[in-house]
Protein backbone atom coordinates (compact mmCIF):
# COMPACT_ATOMS: atom_id res chain seq x y z
CA UNK A 1 0.00 0.00 0.00
CA UNK A 2 1.57 3.69 -0.85
CA UNK A 3 1.21 6.13 1.44
CA UNK A 4 -1.55 7.60 0.03
CA UNK A 5 -3.94 5.26 -0.38
CA UNK A 6 -3.31 4.48 3.59
CA UNK A 7 -6.58 5.47 5.54
CA UNK A 8 -6.42 7.31 8.60
CA UNK A 9 -8.44 6.55 12.27
CA UNK A 10 -9.20 8.61 14.49
CA UNK A 11 -9.82 7.32 18.11
CA UNK A 12 -11.29 9.48 20.96
CA UNK A 13 -11.62 7.79 24.16
CA UNK A 14 -13.52 8.55 26.64
CA UNK A 15 -14.23 7.20 30.66
CA UNK A 16 -12.34 4.78 32.29
CA UNK A 17 -8.45 2.96 31.73
CA UNK A 18 -10.38 -0.15 30.58
CA UNK A 19 -11.75 2.01 27.54
CA UNK A 20 -8.26 3.42 27.31
CA UNK A 21 -6.74 -0.51 27.03
CA UNK A 22 -9.55 -1.08 24.35
CA UNK A 23 -8.86 2.06 22.56
CA UNK A 24 -4.99 0.84 21.93
CA UNK A 25 -6.02 -2.80 21.32
CA UNK A 26 -8.32 -1.43 18.38
CA UNK A 27 -6.02 1.03 17.06
CA UNK A 28 -3.40 -2.25 16.60
CA UNK A 29 -6.07 -4.32 15.01
CA UNK A 30 -7.45 -1.71 12.64
CA UNK A 31 -3.20 -0.78 11.82
CA UNK A 32 -3.47 -4.43 10.83
CA UNK A 33 -6.36 -3.67 8.48
CA UNK A 34 -4.43 -0.78 6.68
CA UNK A 35 -5.43 1.98 9.04
CA UNK A 36 -2.51 3.99 10.52
CA UNK A 37 -3.40 6.16 13.49
CA UNK A 38 -4.06 9.93 13.56
CA UNK A 39 -4.52 12.74 16.29
CA UNK A 40 -7.00 15.01 13.89
CA UNK A 41 -9.83 14.02 13.12
CA UNK A 42 -9.60 16.19 10.33
CA UNK A 43 -7.41 13.77 8.68
CA UNK A 44 -9.13 10.47 9.41
CA UNK A 45 -11.50 8.64 6.68
CA UNK A 46 -12.42 6.47 10.20
CA UNK A 47 -13.51 8.05 13.37
CA UNK A 48 -14.34 5.46 16.70
CA UNK A 49 -16.05 7.24 19.52
CA UNK A 50 -14.69 4.75 22.30
CA UNK A 51 -17.72 6.03 24.88
CA UNK A 52 -18.57 5.63 28.68
CA UNK A 53 -22.07 5.10 30.17
CA UNK A 54 -21.59 5.66 33.69
CA UNK A 55 -23.05 8.90 34.28
CA UNK A 56 -25.61 10.42 32.29
CA UNK A 57 -22.94 13.59 31.38
CA UNK A 58 -20.51 11.18 29.92
CA UNK A 59 -22.75 8.93 27.85
CA UNK A 60 -24.51 12.50 26.78
CA UNK A 61 -20.77 13.94 25.29
CA UNK A 62 -21.40 11.41 22.10
CA UNK A 63 -23.78 12.85 20.73
CA UNK A 64 -22.45 16.09 20.95
CA UNK A 65 -19.29 14.65 19.16
CA UNK A 66 -20.93 12.90 16.80
CA UNK A 67 -22.75 16.23 15.59
CA UNK A 68 -19.16 17.62 15.39
CA UNK A 69 -18.02 14.70 12.92
CA UNK A 70 -21.28 14.78 11.14
CA UNK A 71 -20.07 18.51 10.07
CA UNK A 72 -16.64 17.55 9.35
CA UNK A 73 -17.70 15.04 7.05
CA UNK A 74 -20.17 17.50 5.35
CA UNK A 75 -17.40 20.53 5.14
CA UNK A 76 -15.00 18.19 3.83
CA UNK A 77 -17.29 16.56 1.00
CA UNK A 78 -15.38 13.18 1.54
CA UNK A 79 -16.46 9.58 3.21
CA UNK A 80 -16.08 9.61 7.09
CA UNK A 81 -17.49 6.89 8.84
CA UNK A 82 -18.39 7.45 11.91
CA UNK A 83 -18.12 4.43 14.72
CA UNK A 84 -19.69 4.43 17.93
CA UNK A 85 -17.93 1.62 20.53
CA UNK A 86 -17.77 0.88 24.18
CA UNK A 87 -20.72 1.06 26.93
CA UNK A 88 -23.21 3.63 25.44
CA UNK A 89 -22.58 1.51 22.18
CA UNK A 90 -23.89 -1.63 24.22
CA UNK A 91 -26.05 -0.16 26.70
CA UNK A 92 -27.74 2.15 23.91
CA UNK A 93 -27.22 -0.01 20.62
CA UNK A 94 -29.87 0.70 17.47
CA UNK A 95 -31.00 3.68 19.62
CA UNK A 96 -27.75 5.45 18.83
CA UNK A 97 -28.47 5.47 15.07
CA UNK A 98 -32.32 6.60 15.71
CA UNK A 99 -31.22 9.69 17.86
CA UNK A 100 -27.99 10.05 15.14
CA UNK A 101 -28.35 8.75 12.00
CA UNK A 102 -24.89 10.13 11.23
CA UNK A 103 -23.26 7.25 12.97
CA UNK A 104 -22.23 4.11 10.79
CA UNK A 105 -21.72 1.39 13.25
CA UNK A 106 -22.24 0.47 16.67
CA UNK A 107 -20.11 -1.99 18.06
CA UNK A 108 -20.04 -2.77 21.77
CA UNK A 109 -17.22 -4.03 24.00
CA UNK A 110 -17.59 -7.70 23.10
CA UNK A 111 -17.38 -7.28 19.83
CA UNK A 112 -14.03 -5.24 18.76
CA UNK A 113 -12.22 -8.26 17.33
CA UNK A 114 -15.01 -7.54 14.59
CA UNK A 115 -14.27 -3.99 14.21
CA UNK A 116 -11.82 -4.19 10.88
CA UNK A 117 -14.54 -6.75 9.01
CA UNK A 118 -17.64 -4.38 10.34
CA UNK A 119 -15.80 -0.83 9.45
CA UNK A 120 -14.88 -2.42 5.66
CA UNK A 121 -19.03 -3.05 5.59
CA UNK A 122 -19.68 0.35 6.77
CA UNK A 123 -17.58 1.08 4.18
CA UNK A 124 -19.29 -0.74 1.31
CA UNK A 125 -22.26 1.23 2.01
CA UNK A 126 -24.07 -1.11 4.57
CA UNK A 127 -26.11 0.68 7.31
CA UNK A 128 -27.19 0.28 10.56
CA UNK A 129 -24.85 -2.07 11.62
CA UNK A 130 -24.89 -2.57 15.22
CA UNK A 131 -23.66 -5.25 16.74
CA UNK A 132 -23.87 -5.35 20.64
CA UNK A 133 -24.55 -9.41 21.53
CA UNK A 134 -22.77 -11.28 23.80
CA UNK A 135 -20.83 -14.09 22.30
CA UNK A 136 -20.59 -17.50 24.04
CA UNK A 137 -16.77 -17.29 23.44
CA UNK A 138 -14.24 -15.84 26.11
CA UNK A 139 -14.27 -12.19 26.50
CA UNK A 140 -10.08 -12.94 26.07
CA UNK A 141 -10.13 -15.02 22.69
CA UNK A 142 -9.69 -12.53 20.42
CA UNK A 143 -6.68 -9.71 21.86
CA UNK A 144 -4.57 -9.30 19.46
CA UNK A 145 -0.91 -10.89 20.19
CA UNK A 146 1.33 -7.96 19.38
CA UNK A 147 1.38 -4.38 20.82
CA UNK A 148 2.51 -0.96 18.68
CA UNK A 149 5.90 -0.19 19.43
CA UNK A 150 4.53 3.07 20.84
CA UNK A 151 4.17 1.60 24.15
CA UNK A 152 5.66 3.84 26.92
CA UNK A 153 7.34 2.98 29.97
CA UNK A 154 3.96 2.77 31.60
CA UNK A 155 1.31 0.03 30.77
CA UNK A 156 -2.02 -1.17 31.22
CA UNK A 157 -2.64 -4.95 30.67
CA UNK A 158 -6.65 -5.96 31.59
CA UNK A 159 -6.97 -9.20 33.46
CA UNK A 160 -10.45 -9.13 34.17
CA UNK A 161 -13.59 -7.55 32.40
CA UNK A 162 -17.16 -7.61 33.51
CA UNK A 163 -18.92 -7.29 37.01
CA UNK A 164 -21.42 -9.37 38.84
CA UNK A 165 -21.79 -7.28 41.99
CA UNK A 166 -24.68 -5.21 40.51
CA UNK A 167 -24.41 -1.83 42.70
CA UNK A 168 -27.96 -1.23 42.71
CA UNK A 169 -26.45 2.89 40.35
CA UNK A 170 -24.39 0.85 38.26
CA UNK A 171 -24.66 0.28 34.54
CA UNK A 172 -20.78 -1.59 34.28
CA UNK A 173 -22.78 -5.22 34.56
CA UNK A 174 -24.90 -4.72 31.60
CA UNK A 175 -22.41 -2.68 29.43
CA UNK A 176 -19.36 -4.99 30.59
CA UNK A 177 -21.81 -8.35 31.20
CA UNK A 178 -20.51 -11.00 33.13
CA UNK A 179 -16.92 -11.23 35.28
CA UNK A 180 -14.35 -13.29 33.46
CA UNK A 181 -10.59 -13.51 34.21
CA UNK A 182 -7.91 -13.54 31.50
CA UNK A 183 -5.94 -17.46 31.63
CA UNK A 184 -2.91 -16.50 33.58
CA UNK A 185 -0.83 -17.64 30.96
CA UNK A 186 -2.29 -15.02 28.70
CA UNK A 187 -1.44 -12.08 31.20
CA UNK A 188 2.14 -13.48 31.57
CA UNK A 189 2.72 -13.88 28.11
CA UNK A 190 1.52 -10.20 27.30
CA UNK A 191 3.40 -9.18 30.42
CA UNK A 192 6.92 -10.38 29.09
CA UNK A 193 6.15 -9.36 25.84
CA UNK A 194 5.48 -5.30 27.43
CA UNK A 195 8.78 -5.69 29.87
CA UNK A 196 10.36 -6.62 26.59
CA UNK A 197 9.85 -3.32 24.72
CA UNK A 198 10.89 -1.65 27.96
CA UNK A 199 7.79 -1.25 30.32
CA UNK A 200 9.05 -1.08 33.28
CA UNK A 201 5.26 -0.52 35.50
CA UNK A 202 2.18 -2.58 34.39
CA UNK A 203 -0.95 -1.73 35.74
CA UNK A 204 -3.96 -4.34 35.83
CA UNK A 205 -6.95 -3.63 34.97
CA UNK A 206 -10.31 -5.31 36.02
CA UNK A 207 -13.72 -3.67 36.85
CA UNK A 208 -13.56 -5.88 40.03
CA UNK A 209 -10.04 -6.82 39.39
CA UNK A 210 -9.39 -8.45 42.79
CA UNK A 211 -11.76 -10.90 41.83
CA UNK A 212 -9.45 -12.13 39.19
CA UNK A 213 -9.50 -15.97 39.43
CA UNK A 214 -7.47 -16.71 35.97
CA UNK A 215 -6.72 -20.14 34.81
CA UNK A 216 -4.18 -21.45 36.13
CA UNK A 217 -1.13 -21.45 33.69
CA UNK A 218 0.40 -24.71 31.98
CA UNK A 219 -3.04 -26.56 31.67
CA UNK A 220 -2.87 -27.53 35.62
CA UNK A 221 -6.13 -27.81 37.47
CA UNK A 222 -7.86 -24.75 39.30
CA UNK A 223 -6.96 -20.91 38.94
CA UNK A 224 -4.85 -18.53 40.62
CA UNK A 225 -6.40 -15.37 42.38
CA UNK A 226 -4.96 -12.02 42.00
CA UNK A 227 -2.13 -12.17 45.03
CA UNK A 228 -0.44 -15.33 43.06
CA UNK A 229 -0.73 -13.22 39.76
CA UNK A 230 1.03 -10.59 41.14
CA UNK A 231 4.03 -12.65 42.17
CA UNK A 232 4.41 -14.47 38.96
CA UNK A 233 4.60 -10.80 37.44
CA UNK A 234 6.91 -9.65 40.24
CA UNK A 235 9.44 -12.55 38.83
CA UNK A 236 9.37 -11.17 35.11
CA UNK A 237 13.00 -8.86 34.89
CA UNK A 238 12.40 -6.11 33.64
CA UNK A 239 9.63 -5.40 35.42
CA UNK A 240 9.94 -3.46 38.28
CA UNK A 241 6.23 -1.79 39.34
CA UNK A 242 3.12 -3.37 39.48
CA UNK A 243 -0.36 -1.65 40.23
CA UNK A 244 -3.74 -3.03 39.82
CA UNK A 245 -7.02 -1.14 39.84
CA UNK A 246 -9.95 -1.16 40.64
CA UNK A 247 -10.79 -3.17 43.82
CA UNK A 248 -14.07 -4.03 45.46
CA UNK A 249 -13.88 -4.22 49.21
CA UNK A 250 -15.58 -7.60 49.54
CA UNK A 251 -12.60 -8.81 47.30
CA UNK A 252 -10.04 -7.79 49.59
CA UNK A 253 -8.55 -10.77 51.26
CA UNK A 254 -6.18 -12.14 53.20
CA UNK A 255 -3.28 -12.82 50.67
CA UNK A 256 -4.06 -9.74 48.74
CA UNK A 257 -3.25 -7.61 51.85
CA UNK A 258 -0.31 -9.71 52.75
CA UNK A 259 0.86 -9.04 49.15
CA UNK A 260 1.75 -5.48 50.07
CA UNK A 261 4.35 -6.62 51.95
CA UNK A 262 5.26 -9.42 50.68
CA UNK A 263 5.93 -8.37 46.89
CA UNK A 264 8.73 -5.83 46.56
CA UNK A 265 7.17 -4.56 43.28
CA UNK A 266 3.68 -3.97 44.24
CA UNK A 267 3.28 -0.33 45.01
CA UNK A 268 1.75 1.38 48.16
CA UNK A 269 -1.03 2.59 46.39
CA UNK A 270 -4.55 1.03 46.42
CA UNK A 271 -8.42 2.35 44.92
CA UNK A 272 -10.63 1.18 46.94
CA UNK A 273 -14.09 2.31 46.17
CA UNK A 274 -15.94 2.86 49.24
CA UNK A 275 -18.77 4.95 47.54
CA UNK A 276 -20.80 6.01 50.67
CA UNK A 277 -19.96 6.44 54.59
CA UNK A 278 -23.71 5.64 55.80
CA UNK A 279 -24.31 1.77 56.42
CA UNK A 280 -28.13 2.03 55.07
CA UNK A 281 -26.77 3.78 52.42
CA UNK A 282 -24.27 1.11 51.32
CA UNK A 283 -26.99 -1.43 51.56
CA UNK A 284 -29.49 0.18 49.48
CA UNK A 285 -26.46 0.62 47.04
CA UNK A 286 -26.20 -3.35 47.20
CA UNK A 287 -22.37 -2.89 48.39
CA UNK A 288 -22.43 -5.93 50.51
CA UNK A 289 -20.23 -4.42 52.58
CA UNK A 290 -21.01 -1.74 55.90
CA UNK A 291 -18.45 1.37 56.81
CA UNK A 292 -16.48 -0.67 59.67
CA UNK A 293 -15.80 -3.80 57.53
CA UNK A 294 -14.10 -1.06 55.03
CA UNK A 295 -12.20 1.00 57.66
CA UNK A 296 -11.48 -3.04 58.87
CA UNK A 297 -9.30 -3.56 55.75
CA UNK A 298 -7.58 0.07 55.66
CA UNK A 299 -6.84 -0.59 58.85
CA UNK A 300 -5.03 -4.09 58.46
CA UNK A 301 -3.27 -2.71 54.91
CA UNK A 302 -1.80 0.00 57.18
CA UNK A 303 -0.42 -2.38 59.67
CA UNK A 304 0.99 -4.40 56.49
CA UNK A 305 2.12 -1.56 55.03
CA UNK A 306 2.50 1.73 57.09
CA UNK A 307 2.79 4.26 54.12
CA UNK A 308 0.02 3.11 51.87
CA UNK A 309 -1.66 5.28 50.25
CA UNK A 310 -5.44 5.17 49.81
CA UNK A 311 -8.05 6.52 46.81
CA UNK A 312 -11.31 6.19 46.57
CA UNK A 313 -14.92 6.92 44.82
CA UNK A 314 -17.67 8.72 46.02
CA UNK A 315 -21.51 9.13 45.12
CA UNK A 316 -23.18 12.01 46.88
CA UNK A 317 -27.09 11.99 46.54
CA UNK A 318 -27.37 8.89 46.48
CA UNK A 319 -31.97 8.09 46.71
CA UNK A 320 -32.89 8.50 50.31
CA UNK A 321 -29.56 9.81 51.53
CA UNK A 322 -30.03 12.36 54.30
CA UNK A 323 -27.79 14.58 56.13
CA UNK A 324 -27.18 11.97 58.84
CA UNK A 325 -25.87 9.92 56.08
CA UNK A 326 -23.45 12.15 54.16
CA UNK A 327 -22.29 13.37 57.42
CA UNK A 328 -21.46 9.42 57.95
CA UNK A 329 -19.49 9.69 54.62
CA UNK A 330 -17.74 12.89 55.60
CA UNK A 331 -16.83 10.80 58.94
CA UNK A 332 -15.00 7.93 57.17
CA UNK A 333 -13.25 9.92 55.10
CA UNK A 334 -11.88 12.02 57.69
CA UNK A 335 -11.13 8.69 59.10
CA UNK A 336 -9.45 7.16 56.29
CA UNK A 337 -7.25 10.03 55.42
CA UNK A 338 -7.27 9.65 51.71
CA UNK A 339 -4.43 10.56 49.45
CA UNK A 340 -6.62 11.08 46.42
CA UNK A 341 -9.75 10.50 45.65
CA UNK A 342 -12.83 10.99 42.82
CA UNK A 343 -16.38 11.79 43.84
CA UNK A 344 -20.06 12.10 42.19
CA UNK A 345 -22.84 13.37 42.41
CA UNK A 346 -25.38 10.57 42.02
CA UNK A 347 -27.18 10.15 38.34
CA UNK A 348 -29.94 8.12 37.99
CA UNK A 349 -29.02 5.47 35.00
CA UNK A 350 -31.75 3.54 33.10
CA UNK A 351 -32.30 0.10 33.74
CA UNK A 352 -30.36 -0.05 36.99
CA UNK A 353 -32.50 -1.22 40.57
CA UNK A 354 -32.02 2.94 41.80
CA UNK A 355 -33.18 4.72 39.08
CA UNK A 356 -36.50 3.51 40.03
CA UNK A 357 -36.95 4.28 43.40
CA UNK A 358 -38.77 7.18 44.93
CA UNK A 359 -37.18 10.17 47.14
CA UNK A 360 -34.09 11.13 44.64
CA UNK A 361 -32.55 13.88 46.11
CA UNK A 362 -32.82 17.46 45.29
CA UNK A 363 -29.99 18.59 42.28
CA UNK A 364 -29.11 21.89 44.45
CA UNK A 365 -28.71 19.53 47.53
CA UNK A 366 -26.61 17.17 45.91
CA UNK A 367 -24.17 20.04 44.81
CA UNK A 368 -23.86 21.31 48.36
CA UNK A 369 -23.16 17.77 49.34
CA UNK A 370 -20.02 17.40 46.50
CA UNK A 371 -19.02 20.35 47.36
CA UNK A 372 -18.66 19.84 51.17
CA UNK A 373 -17.05 16.69 49.87
CA UNK A 374 -14.59 17.90 47.96
CA UNK A 375 -13.18 20.62 49.75
CA UNK A 376 -12.01 17.95 52.70
CA UNK A 377 -11.02 15.53 49.95
CA UNK A 378 -8.78 18.23 48.61
CA UNK A 379 -7.61 19.24 51.99
CA UNK A 380 -6.93 15.27 52.30
CA UNK A 381 -4.49 15.67 49.03
CA UNK A 382 -2.71 18.77 49.67
CA UNK A 383 -2.04 17.69 52.81
CA UNK A 384 -0.85 14.07 51.65
CA UNK A 385 1.27 15.86 48.99
CA UNK A 386 2.99 17.80 51.23
CA UNK A 387 3.66 15.48 53.78
CA UNK A 388 6.19 13.93 51.16
CA UNK A 389 8.30 17.17 51.21
CA UNK A 390 11.70 16.26 52.30
CA UNK A 391 11.46 12.54 51.64
CA UNK A 392 13.00 10.68 49.13
CA UNK A 393 10.78 8.80 46.61
CA UNK A 394 11.41 7.15 43.40
CA UNK A 395 10.66 8.28 39.83
CA UNK A 396 9.07 6.65 37.20
CA UNK A 397 9.71 9.01 34.45
CA UNK A 398 6.77 8.78 31.64
CA UNK A 399 6.32 12.13 29.75
CA UNK A 400 7.74 15.41 28.95
CA UNK A 401 7.15 18.23 31.40
CA UNK A 402 5.82 21.77 29.79
CA UNK A 403 9.15 23.48 30.25
CA UNK A 404 12.19 22.64 28.90
CA UNK A 405 14.59 20.14 30.40
CA UNK A 406 11.27 18.79 32.53
CA UNK A 407 10.17 15.66 32.97
CA UNK A 408 7.23 14.06 34.60
CA UNK A 409 6.90 11.19 36.38
CA UNK A 410 5.07 9.00 38.88
CA UNK A 411 5.76 8.67 42.59
CA UNK A 412 4.92 5.21 44.26
CA UNK A 413 1.45 6.77 45.59
CA UNK A 414 0.68 7.90 41.93
CA UNK A 415 1.57 11.36 42.26
CA UNK A 416 3.06 13.41 39.27
CA UNK A 417 6.41 14.90 40.43
CA UNK A 418 8.39 17.22 38.02
CA UNK A 419 11.93 17.31 37.77
CA UNK A 420 14.56 18.52 35.75
CA UNK A 421 16.44 15.77 33.61
CA UNK A 422 17.31 15.32 30.00
CA UNK A 423 15.18 13.29 27.68
CA UNK A 424 17.09 10.37 27.58
CA UNK A 425 15.71 9.64 30.83
CA UNK A 426 12.53 8.83 29.61
CA UNK A 427 11.64 5.71 30.59
CA UNK A 428 14.10 5.05 33.69
CA UNK A 429 13.16 5.15 37.70
CA UNK A 430 15.11 7.74 39.25
CA UNK A 431 15.40 8.85 42.95
CA UNK A 432 14.37 12.40 43.43
CA UNK A 433 14.17 14.24 46.85
CA UNK A 434 11.05 16.01 47.47
CA UNK A 435 11.54 19.91 47.63
CA UNK A 436 7.64 21.08 47.40
CA UNK A 437 4.15 20.55 47.01
CA UNK A 438 0.82 21.54 45.29
CA UNK A 439 -2.86 19.95 45.22
CA UNK A 440 -1.90 17.86 42.14
CA UNK A 441 1.58 17.48 41.34
CA UNK A 442 4.97 17.78 43.58
CA UNK A 443 8.52 18.82 42.29
CA UNK A 444 11.83 17.14 43.40
CA UNK A 445 15.27 16.82 42.39
CA UNK A 446 17.34 13.61 41.05
CA UNK A 447 19.97 12.22 43.34
CA UNK A 448 22.57 10.44 42.64
CA UNK A 449 22.85 9.32 46.19
CA UNK A 450 21.15 6.14 48.08
CA UNK A 451 18.01 4.55 47.31
CA UNK A 452 15.06 6.09 47.79
CA UNK A 453 11.27 4.06 49.03
N1 LIG B 1 -23.90 7.98 39.39
C1 LIG B 1 -22.80 8.58 39.89
N2 LIG B 1 -21.62 7.96 39.99
C2 LIG B 1 -21.54 6.67 39.58
N3 LIG B 1 -20.51 5.81 39.55
C3 LIG B 1 -20.94 4.65 39.03
N4 LIG B 1 -22.25 4.74 38.69
C4 LIG B 1 -22.64 6.00 39.03
C5 LIG B 1 -23.87 6.69 38.96
N5 LIG B 1 -24.97 6.12 38.49
C6 LIG B 1 -19.18 6.11 40.09
C7 LIG B 1 -18.82 5.18 41.25
C8 LIG B 1 -17.81 4.27 40.61
C9 LIG B 1 -17.15 5.19 39.60
C10 LIG B 1 -16.40 4.52 38.52
O1 LIG B 1 -18.22 5.94 39.08
O2 LIG B 1 -18.23 5.95 42.27
O3 LIG B 1 -16.89 3.72 41.53
FE1 LIG C 1 -20.27 -1.08 39.18
FE2 LIG C 1 -20.37 -2.01 41.69
FE3 LIG C 1 -19.41 -3.57 39.70
FE4 LIG C 1 -17.99 -1.45 40.55
S1 LIG C 1 -18.52 -3.27 41.79
S2 LIG C 1 -18.39 -2.04 38.41
S3 LIG C 1 -19.59 0.03 41.04
S4 LIG C 1 -21.51 -2.83 39.93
Amino acid sequence: MTENSEKRVFIRTYGCQMNVYDSERMSESLAKAGYAATDRAEDADLVVLNTCHIREKAAEKVYSEVGRMRQLREQRGKGLTIAVTGCVAQAEGAEIQRRAPAVDLVVGPQSYHRLPELVARAEQGETALVETDFPVESKFDHLPEERSASTGAAAFLTVQEGCDKFCSFCVVPYTRGAEESRPVDSVLAEAERLAGQGVREITLLGQNVNAYHGAAPNGAAGSWNLAQLLRALGEISGLQRLRFTTSHPKDMDDDLLAAFAENPKLMPYLHLPVQSGSDPILKAMNRSHTAAEYLDIIERLRNIRPDMAISGDFIVGFPGESDADFADTLKIVTAVNYAQAYSFKYSPRPGTPAAGVEFHVPEEVKSQRLEALQQLLNEQQLAFNQSCVGRRLSLLLERPGKEDAQLIGRSPYMQSVHVLAPQHRMGQIVDVDITSAGPNSLKGKITMAQKAA
